[in-house]
């Protein structure tokens, strides 16, 4: 199957719907999945690449946490190659992992891009100019986030640039209904179904846990960032960068 099938997973009514996992059925159609369910996924990456440009230093390392078919890694490797940089991949999900293999055996540029397959909360970060963790930190169990950060704090080099994508939630809870429903209109407009919209929405509830950008800010702040700030904000989807 090519990477570009179309994402009709929640297409027919389901009866006992499954909890989301990264499998294989997601891997097969997940490009299509990923740039029609997360509005401005295409100006994330490619501000990933430029940000890559202006903050990988040469003979330092670069992390993709949760890299699935390796899209943040790509848009990185493409704007860094003759640094002399290291990009590590790390992805839980084995067929996520056997695919992006695939996809990097077919890149042919100068950075070294080395696949992980493990936990993104068990691996070892030093000597980071980049960490990137676009659209992942949001299906880390809640009691390891904290400490993650710390990790990834840690790991960084002073001047060192963190980026992460997260789905966001928002308080009042009218604020939060009000930009899950612009968010589902953009669905629509994508193409998807009220059914696929809604299964899809049960499937991943228990799976996708959202924080509020208060959460965000406070937590890198507590880690000990000199910055932190969103930079894009689409509805209840955003990036943030963060500084040592
Ligand atoms: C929405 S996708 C990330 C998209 C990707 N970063 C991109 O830019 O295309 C989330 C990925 O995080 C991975 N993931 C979730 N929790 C993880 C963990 N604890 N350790 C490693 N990978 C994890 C999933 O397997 C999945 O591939």
């Amino acid at each position: 199957m090519s990477s570009s099938n179309r994402d009709n997973l929640f297409a027919s009514p389901l009866g006992n719907i499954p909890s989301f996992a990264f499998d294989r059925s997601v891997v097969e159609v997940f490009p299509d999945m990923i740039s029609r369910s997360v509005p401005g996924y295409e100006t994330i990456l490619s501000h990933t690449g430029e940000l890559a440009d202006r903050f990988v230093q040469p003979d330092s390392q670069c992390y993709d946490l949760g890299c699935s078919l390796g899209a943040s890694s790509l848009a990185m490797a493409q704007r860094i190659d003759g640094r002399h940089a290291k990009i590590i991949a790390v992805d839980n999900a084995s067929a996520m992992v056997e695919k992006c293999r695939g996809i990097f055996a077919d890149y042919s540029g100068n950075t070294d891009i080395e696949l992980v397959h493990d936990d993104i909360c068990q691996i070892e970060i030093t000597n980071a100019s980049l960490v990137v963790m676009n659209f992942t930190l949001q299906f880390v169990p809640l009691p390891q986030r904290q400490a993650l950060m710390e990790k990834i704090y840690r790991g960084l080099n002073p001047g060192g640039c963190l980026i992460i994508s997260e789905k966001l939630s928002f308080e009042p809870a009218e604020l939060d209904d009000l930009l899950m429903d612009l968010y589902h209109d953009f669905k629509r407009a994508q193409g998807y179904s009220d059914l696929e919209i809604s299964q899809k929405r049960d499937a991943i509830e228990n799976v996708l846990i959202p924080e509020t950008m208060d959460t965000h800010i406070k937590r890198l702040m507590g880690c000990g960032f000199q910055s932190a700030s969103p930079w894009f904000q689409c509805f209840n989807f955003c990036s943030l960068i963060a500084i040592k």
